[in-house]
């Protein structure tokens, strides 16, 4: 009986980490990262890109506060990341989905925000705790779109 609840408890604690029951919250995914990428969809979702494309102009994913992009229709672009025009022909939807899942699994001191990540991070307000800034379906959205950036 003892043998058994070591077993079990490690795992219930761990799942308890990946799927945070706050009321309310958007869950977040369970994602396998491959060498320097997250290869499958998040909860096998399938993106749409009219949709990211409205999520990287809009202040959800205030991509563009460091970002250029080729959405003319907002007039300021940042600069402090790399622009993201011609971004489809460089990286593949699984490097694109680590950038934006787990960026600090590539550079620890980037500035660029986890957006579908909950631990582990510094200084959320506190009615933001428990909840990624982008939910499953909305990184699926973000990556559709910058594919289409050739
Ligand atoms: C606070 C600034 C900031 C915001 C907001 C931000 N990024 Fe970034 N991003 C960066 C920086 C800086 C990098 C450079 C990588 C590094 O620092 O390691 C980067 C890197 C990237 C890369 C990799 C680019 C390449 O050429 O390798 C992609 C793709 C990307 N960001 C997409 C996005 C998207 C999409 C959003 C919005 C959902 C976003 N970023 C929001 C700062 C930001």
């Amino acid at each position: 009986m003892r043998m058994i609840l070591a077993v079990w408890l490690p795992a219930a604690v761990a799942l308890a980490a990946a799927v945070p029951s706050t009321a309310g919250s958007d869950p977040i995914a369970i994602y396998q990262i491959v060498g320097d990428a997250i290869p499958a969809p998040l909860d096998d979702l399938d993106g749409d890109p009219v949709r990211g494309r409205a999520i990287v102009a809009g202040r959800k994913g205030n991509c563009l506060a460091c970002h250029e992009a080729p959405i003319p229709e907002e007039p300021f672009h940042g600069n402090l990341g790399p622009p993201l025009d011609g971004i489809g022909s460089r990286a593949s939807s699984g490097a694109l989905r680590l950038r934006l899942v787990a960026p600090r699994t590539l550079n620890p001191d980037t500035v660029m925000p986890a957006f579908h990540q909950v631990e582990g991070l510094r200084r959320v307000l506190a009615p933001h705790r428990g909840s990624p800034i982008l939910a499953a379906q909305e990184i699926e959205d973000v990556i559709a779109y910058l594919l289409t950036l050739r």
